[in-house]
Order: C-alpha cells, then structure tokens, then sequence
C-alpha cells in the first residue's frame, strides 16, 4: 500500500497548514499512479485557498471535512500504472496537490496529453483537468522545467488578457494601468504590452512602496506608482486597469479617480488575498457599484476555452509557448528561482505568500519528496 503525505490548509484560516498522512487503495484498472516531482509555488496558488469555495478550487483534490488541498502546478512521475498508454517512468506536467502522491483516471489519451477522468473533477474548468505527457510538448525543454512551472499557468493568463483587450482596441483606452504590478502575471502582461502594443498604449504600474525599485527595475513600465500615489495618474487619458490585487479599497480610488475615463475594469487576481478570505468573492467585485467602466471578472479558463474554440488547441499552445520562451528569457534579468525542499522549505515559502513577505525578484520552486531537486 502506498501512504502520500499531503499539505492541508484550514479552509476557514489559510494561516493554519500542516502535513498529514494518507493510505491509498490499490489502483483500480486504468489508473495511474504519479509521484508529484517539484511545482511552482506563488500568490496564485495562495488565491486558489481563499477562492477555494467561491470558484471550486476544493474540489480538485478532496481533503478531510473543513481542511483543503491547495492547488499547484509542476510535474508528476508515473510510479505504477495500470493504464496502457501511459508507462511507468512517464513524466507529465499538471495540476497537482502539494502532495507525495496522486491517483489520476486518464482518460482522452493523446501522444500530446491526457485528462483526468476522476469523478470529482467532472464539470471543473477543463484546464486544471489536463495533463501534458513532457515527451510529446512541443512548447517543453528539461533545461526550462523551473520556468515553465513557474510561468507557464500565470502567463498563459497575461498572454490572453493581452489578447483580449488587443482584440477590443484596448476599448478606447490609451493608459493600461496593472494593480499589483510586482506579480508575475502582470510582469507578463506588462512585458506583452510594452514590447508589442507600443504607440498604442502606454504601460503603467501601480504596486506596494516595497516593491517599486523592483518594478521599475524590470523595464516592463512606462512609468510606476505606489498605492498610496492614485491620485497622481493622468486622470484625463482615457484608461483600462487590470486588477491583480483585488483590494477593494485600491480599485474603488482608481474608479473614483478616473471616473468616465476608465474604460475598461477587468478583475484579474486577488495578491493581496486577505479581501477574498471570510467569505468574500472576486466576483463581488462585479456587483459594487463604481463611477466609470464596470468592473468584470477576467477567468483565464473560460478564455482558453474560447480561443482553442477560434483557432485550436495546438495553435493556441505554440503562441503562449513561443510568447513564453521570450518572456522567460527576459525575465533572467530580475528574477532568480530559488528552489526548496521538504516540509520545512514549503511551509516557509507558503507562510511567506500568506504574509506578504515574498521578494518579486524570486521565484520559488519546492519539492515534497526528499530526492534530489532537478532529476527528471
Ligand atoms: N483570473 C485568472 O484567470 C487568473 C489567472 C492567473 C493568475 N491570476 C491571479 O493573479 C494574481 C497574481 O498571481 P501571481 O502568482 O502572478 O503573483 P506573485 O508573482 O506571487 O505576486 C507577488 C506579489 O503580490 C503581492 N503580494 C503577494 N502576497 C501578498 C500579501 N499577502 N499581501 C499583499 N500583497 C501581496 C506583492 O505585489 P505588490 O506589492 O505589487 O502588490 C508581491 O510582490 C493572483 O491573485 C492570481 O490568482 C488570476
């Protein structure tokens, strides 16, 4: 019999985590068994906690009555299967829990990838459900696994709001502003729009004192601001804000500032995750009612969904995966992977997301399973 040791969050206090023990039953006939390898860990996966009622990030990897599993994405290893297509040995990159182990039901077998069939994940975002099998990713190299962890699920996000607000004209706005310009979904958005919407538009940043050197540092922005600083933003251009903070209080002064001006308010993430914790939603942030453009839930999934729809799968995953490449070039200038191994080295890391005390120059990369970090 094989025991996972999994990491459980408190779902009704993400401060509180710990590891617990758990048997796994034999595998039933097409299952497989994956050893999570190492996975990125950063403000997403610590939004993933406090949207996990709200938007279902629970339900991906059931855990005892009031904990939770966060979700995370890295790599797995096939130990044991019972699945033909899929051998002992394969190495595939997924959604996983911050686990030892998990039991996956491939089904939708390609040389590409495979979903997880399991019951539970039926009716959740097709997205979380895929596994790409690393062998036959075209967008995959073993000298760029820590990147493609880390970036890969953020800027596939930065890649389609780009996208989106580029196939709308950017809705007259000529001022893109990114709230919690640090994170590194909107360094992937901002790297897009200056390197490729110059003339069109203009990159602005908006982050924590803290952090500011770090922002400008990155060349990613026409200009930056702190928090504290709205009231210094060029209210007459007319202008988009893409919101990855999620703090109401920030977004409410960048609506009141601009007003008519604000063009488009599109409601990305929630870094500073303590506004969705108790309850709270980012799609709350739909219903209050702002001056200027009303803000509107941006969901990369239902995106992904739409635009393999318009051009296909393949084609949508070399664009990102090429787009990808350079952003995770660039991104050698200003931030280094720092990887961890072991309990203590998550528990860390994960405190650290929790209270806002990460460096935006780092980009963490853990390891549950004492071996050693980087062997494919
Ligand atoms: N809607 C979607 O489909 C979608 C897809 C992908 C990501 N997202 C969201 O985008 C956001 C960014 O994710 P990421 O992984 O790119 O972030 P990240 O790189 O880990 O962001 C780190 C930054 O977030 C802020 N921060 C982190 N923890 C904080 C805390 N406890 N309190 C206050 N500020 C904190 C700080 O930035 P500042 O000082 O600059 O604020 C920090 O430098 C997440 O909320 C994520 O869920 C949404």
């Amino acid at each position: 019999m094989t025991t996972s040791t999994d990491f459980v969050v408190n779902r009704n206090n993400l401060r509180e985590g710990k590891f617990v023990d758990t048997a796994l039953p034999a595998l039933k006939p097409g299952q497989v068994l994956l050893q999570v390898d190492k996975f990125a860990l950063t403000s997403n996966n610590i939004t993933y906690g406090a949207a996990g009622d709200t938007i279902g990030y629970w339900k991906f990897f059931p855990a005892m009555e009031g904990w939770g599993r966060i979700p995370v994405w890295g790599y797995g290893v096939v130990m044991e299967s019972k699945c033909d297509q899929l051998p002992v040995g394969e190495r595939v990159y997924g959604y996983f829990p911050i686990s030892t182990y998990l039991v996956v039901d491939p089904a939708k077998v390609t040389p590409m990838a495979f979903v997880d069939g399991a019951a539970h994940r039926a009716g959740l975002p097709p997205v979380y459900n895929q596994y790409q099998r690393v062998a036959g990713d075209s967008a995959y190299y073993a000298g760029r696994e820590n990147e493609i962890a880390l970036f890969r699920p953020l800027f596939s996000t930065s890649f389609l709001i780009d996208d989106f607000l580029a196939e709308n004209d950017f809705f007259g706005g000529r001022n893109v502003v990114l709230a919690s310009a640090s994170s590194k979904t909107a360094l992937g958005l901002a790297q897009l729009l200056y390197d490729h919407r110059k003339g069109q538009v203009k990159v602005v940043g908006l982050t924590s004192k803290a952090n500011m050197p770090f922002v400008e540092r990155t060349g990613y922005y026409d200009e930056a601001f702190g928090y504290d600083d709205v009231a210094k933003l060029d209210a007459r251009v007319p202008t988009v804000l893409v919101d990855f903070a999620g703090n109401r209080k920030i977004v409410a002064a960048i609506h009141t500032h601009f007003g008519d001006q604000l063009r488009y308010s599109c409601i990305v993430g929630a870094t500073h995750w303590e506004n969705l914790a108790h309850g709270g939603s980012l799609a709350e942030a739909e219903r209050v009612h702002l001056p200027g453009a009303r803000p509107t839930l941006f969901f990369a999934p239902d995106r992904i969904v739409k635009r393999t729809a318009d051009w296909g799968y393949p084609t949508l995953h070399k664009r990102i995966g090429d787009a990808l490449t350079a952003f995770a070039a660039s991104s050698k200038s200003w931030m280094r992977i720092v990887e961890g191994r072991g309990q203590n080295a998550i528990v860390k890391v994960y405190g650290d997301f929790i209270a806002g005390k990460t460096n935006p120059a780092e980009g963490h990369i853990l390891v549950l399973w004492l071996a050693t970090l980087g062997s494919p």
